[in-house]
């Protein structure tokens, strides 16, 4: 369980990354409506035990796994070994000070995180510096009832305005499942 500010506690990572998640809600099947490409750096913020990072990695040239908490990091660290996955660097960040260069990033996905970031400003002001102009931030978050059950239900009029704030401008809203895929880009 998590709330705003708060980073999901390990012991929750069971809940993240099982075979029942697996089933009926396979990684692929929500990095494939991402439009990524073979050549795309991205960064997989808030990976957790790293539930969408092995795929993701296996469809781009690079990815940055970046989590708050060192022991989502242990946990993604083993899973990107087991995979034999060899395009992962691992970040320990809040997001408020990313050690990556600028416009240097296509993809910036974040599945079930934005809710918890807690100086959402900051981290948007970071995500902005390090995307390209031509990049994409995708933000997956519950608005329907049944997905995660600890994860908030989120308006997606308030969270499309909130993030537009920053500079950003939303592209398309895919619905999947119980979730919601927001694609923004930065404003031109
Ligand atoms: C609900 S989990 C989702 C994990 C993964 N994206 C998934 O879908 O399986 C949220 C993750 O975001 C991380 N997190 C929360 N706030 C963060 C922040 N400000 N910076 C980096 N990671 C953060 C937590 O530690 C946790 O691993």
């Amino acid at each position: 369980m998590s709330h705003k500010g708060e980073a999901y506690s390990a012991s929750g990572a069971i809940f993240l990354d099982n075979p029942i998640r697996r089933l009926i809600q396979p990684p692929s099947e929500l990095i494939d409506k991402l439009g990524i490409a073979p050549s795309d750096v991205a960064v997989d913020f808030g990976c957790g035990p790293g539930f969408f990072t092995t795929e993701l990695a296996k469809r781009t040239k690079k990815v940055f796994a970046v989590d708050i908490s060192s022991e989502m990091l242990l946990k993604v660290k083993n899973k990107v070994t087991k995979a034999k996955v060899a395009n992962v660097q691992f970040l320990q960040s809040d997001g408020k000070n990313l050690q990556l260069e600028d416009n240097s990033v296509d993809l910036i996905l974040l599945v079930t995180v934005y809710h918890e970031v807690g100086d959402n400003e900051a981290v948007l002001k970071e995500f902005h510096r390090i995307l390209k102009p031509t990049g994409k931030l995708a933000i997956v978050e519950v608005i329907k009832k049944g997905a995660l059950p600890s994860a908030p239900v989120q308006i997606p009029e308030v969270l499309k305005a909130e993030i537009e704030t920053e500079d950003f401008e939303l592209q398309q809203m895919r619905p999947y499942k119980s979730y919601g895929i927001f694609l923004f880009s930065k404003k031109a």
